[in-house]
Order: C-alpha cells, then sequence, then structure tokens
C-alpha cells in the first residue's frame, strides 16, 4: 500500500472572531505537536483573520490555508483577494471549487470554468490546491455521483500539467452531507475516492494518483472519523463544524494520525 501523508483541514468557513480565531488556533497548536509527523494539519480562518492565525502558528508544522481566491493577478476586483496576497502571508493552501461556492443560492454561483481558472491561479503562485467535489443530493438520488464528481474533476484539470497536478490535493465533499449531520457510509465515499484515484491514474499518471490524497469532508465528527479514515483511500478529511471545537477537531486529527501509525 502507498504511504500517503493524511491531512486534516479545519475549514472554519465565516466563523470566530479575531479574539476565538487566535485562542482556537493556539489550542490546536499546543496538542499538535505529536500528530503533526503522522498527519497533515491545515487551519482555514476567514480572510481578515489569517495574518493572525498565521502568527499564532508560526514555528510549528500546522498549514495555514485561505477558502478562496480570486483567479486574476491584480486588478478592478474589489472585494477579491489574489494568490500572491495569499502567498505574502504565507498562506500554503487555499480552497477551490467548495460547494458553499458552487452552489451559491444566494450568491455568485462558481461554475467548472471559474473553478478551473482558480486552480491553475492557485498552483501558479505554488500554492497547493485542496479542490473541492461531490454532488447534490438530487444528483446522487438520479444516480448520478459518479458522473458528476468525474466531471467536475475533469472541467477542472483541464489544461492542468502533471507536474501541476502533484500540488492539488482532492476533497470528495457530497453536498447532501454537509453540516447536515449526514454523511456517506464509509463504503460509499471510498468507492468513490477510489473513482477519483482511477481517474487521476488515467488523465496522468499511476505514480500521480497513488501519491495524491484524497480527503473526506461532509458531518466528520470525533465519533465517526476512524471509520472513514480507515478506508484505503480515504486519506484524511476536511472539518467544518467540528473544527470549530478543539477537541473535537484534535480528535478527529488523531484518528486520522493513528491510520499510520496502526
Ligand atoms: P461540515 O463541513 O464538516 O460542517 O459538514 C465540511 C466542509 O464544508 O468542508
Amino acid at each position: 500500500m502507498f504511504n500517503r501523508t493524511p491531512i486534516v483541514g479545519g475549514n472554519w468557513k465565516m466563523n470566530t472572531d479575531l479574539a476565538s480565531a487566535r485562542s482556537l488556533a493556539g489550542e490546536v497548536v499546543v496538542a499538535s505537536r505529536e500528530l503533526t509527523p503522522h498527519c497533515e494539519i491545515v487551519l482555514f480562518p476567514p480572510f481578515p483573520y489569517i495574518a493572525t492565525v498565521g502568527d499564532v502558528i508560526r514555528g510549528t508544522d500546522i498549514r495555514l490555508g485561505a477558502q478562496d481566491v480570486h483567479h486574476k493577478p491584480n486588478g478592478a476586483y474589489t472585494g477579491s483577494v489574489s494568490a500572491a496576497m495569499l502567498v505574502n502571508l504565507d498562506v500554503t493552501h487555499v480552497l477551490i471549487g467548495h460547494s458553499e461556492r458552487r452552489h451559491a443560492p444566494e450568491g455568485v454561483a462558481e461554475g467548472d470554468r471559474l473553478i478551473n481558472l482558480k486552480l491553475k491561479a492557485a498552483l501558479e503562485a505554488g500554492l497547493t490546491a485542496v479542490l473541492c467535489l461531490g454532488e447534490t443530493l438530487e444528483q446522487r438520488e438520479a444516480g448520478k455521483t459518479e458522473e458528476i464528481t468525474l466531471s467536475q474533476l475533469d472541467a477542472a484539470l483541464e489544461g492542468v500539467s502533471a507536474d501541476a497536478a502533484a500540488q492539488i490535493v482532492l476533497a470528495y465533499e457530497p453536498v447532501w452531507a454537509i453540516g447536515t449531520g449526514r454523511n456517506a457510509t464509509p463504503e460509499d465515499a471510498q468507492a468513490v475516492h477510489r473513482l477519483l484515484r482511477q481517474r487521476l491514474g488515467m488523465r496522468y499518471n499511476e505514480e500521480l494518483a497513488r501519491a495524491t490524497r484524497i480527503q473526506y469532508g461532509g458531518s466528520v465528527k470525533g465519533s465517526n472519523a476512524s471509520s472513514l479514515f480507515s478506508q484505503p483511500d480515504i486519506d484524511g478529511g476536511l472539518i467544518g463544524g467540528a473544527s470549530l471545537n478543539s477537541e473535537e477537531f484534535l480528535t478527529i486529527v488523531r484518528a486520522a494520525a493513528e491510520t499510520v501509525a496502526a
């Protein structure tokens, strides 16, 4: 079996304030030292708190992430943040195509083309892109899970070289499982993860497919993390709600680290 270091991300979404962002990051730092050799930890705070969280985690192995990036390097794009600005703040990871941006009923929904541009902008800047994919409940019930996730993957990777693709982490997040308390069974999630890995092998090569981490996301908690992470193609998780509580988040990180130690 290929030895991939699992990766667990804490996606804080539009939560925390300055003080709680600082203390949450601090709590993760304290408990993470013995875990980071076995599991990569990335915190994705809201944009205004990135610098603060960066200060708290400086000198540790915890990585700093952003929840979004604009696809252009600079210019008249009110409210947007470029990849270079993120790099300036020592950000190393960025979420691309999160379902709350793909399917934004009250905002501007991001389509495959924009996601492809963002992915390329992130990779060109040297960031690790966490590319999020997943079907809606309607699509799952219509039996389209495979078709949708593969087409999202193919569209996002259009024009991305194998060298650049080596900087990508995939996050399979069924939309119906995000923030709902429902999650895919470990076996169902594993089947999609294996499919995504096979597709990477077909598009690029077997080595890249074997080396790429594929996280699962959607209502992961301390109580269900181990059964998900013990699947052979699930390499950690992208955690929303449960990442706002350091104890719960660290239980999840520990579950991921144990899959390596085991
Ligand atoms: P959740 O969110 O853990 O709250 O379901 C996961 C995500 O959106 O990345």
